[in-house]
């Protein structure tokens, strides 16, 4: 049994620090990358408060031959399974290699709503050998509930996984 809980004392650093180990401890020596999603997403889903989305989208292959986003393990309400590059706070984040740390997402242009419930979001890629592999994607039903400090323990997150999905 696995029993990675936050600590409730904690500093928002400290989090981030615990929720890097637990995922370092679930995927290292593990070759199945969709199961490690499956199981960071738990963990994000576990140490981040006020979230009603925690998951993955994976860089594939449109049925035009065009590469998108597709959804990958999440925790949350159903989403859209396809994304394409350049569109949404997603595809946005792809396109551009940057994180998208969106205080309002109805200020985004483009931003796609999986659930009306979302007020802000925090989108990291995953990046491989210079290409974007994949995204980290982070939902609040709270306006500016992402800053600097997540998006930095979830760059930390991003990296760990890069090898590791
Ligand atoms: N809001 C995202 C779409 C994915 S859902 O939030 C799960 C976007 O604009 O790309």
């Amino acid at each position: 049994m696995f029993d990675f809980k936050p600590d409730a004392t904690a500093s928002k650093a400290e989090v981030y620090q615990q929720l890097l180990e637990a995922a370092d401890a679930l995927t290292t020596g593990e070759p199945d990358g969709i199961a490690n999603m499956a199981n960071v997403a738990s963990l994000m889903w576990e140490f981040l408060p006020d979230l009603n989305w925690a998951g993955f989208y994976r860089m594939g292959t449109g049925v035009s031959g065009a590469d998108e986003l597709v959804l990958g393990p999440f925790h949350g309400r159903p989403a859209c399974i396809r994304i394409p590059l350049g569109k949404g706070v997603c595809g946005v984040a792809v396109q551009s290699g940057e994180t998208q740390c969106i205080e309002d997402v109805h200020s985004f242009p483009g931003h796609i709503a999986c659930d009306a419930a979302s007020q802000s979001e925090l989108v990291v890629p995953i990046v491989r050998n210079g290409a974007v592999i994949a995204v980290i994607d982070l939902d609040s039903p709270r306006t500016a509930r992402f800053d600097d400090e997540d998006a930095a323990g979830i760059e930390a997150l991003a990296k760990l996984l890069s090898s590791r999905i």
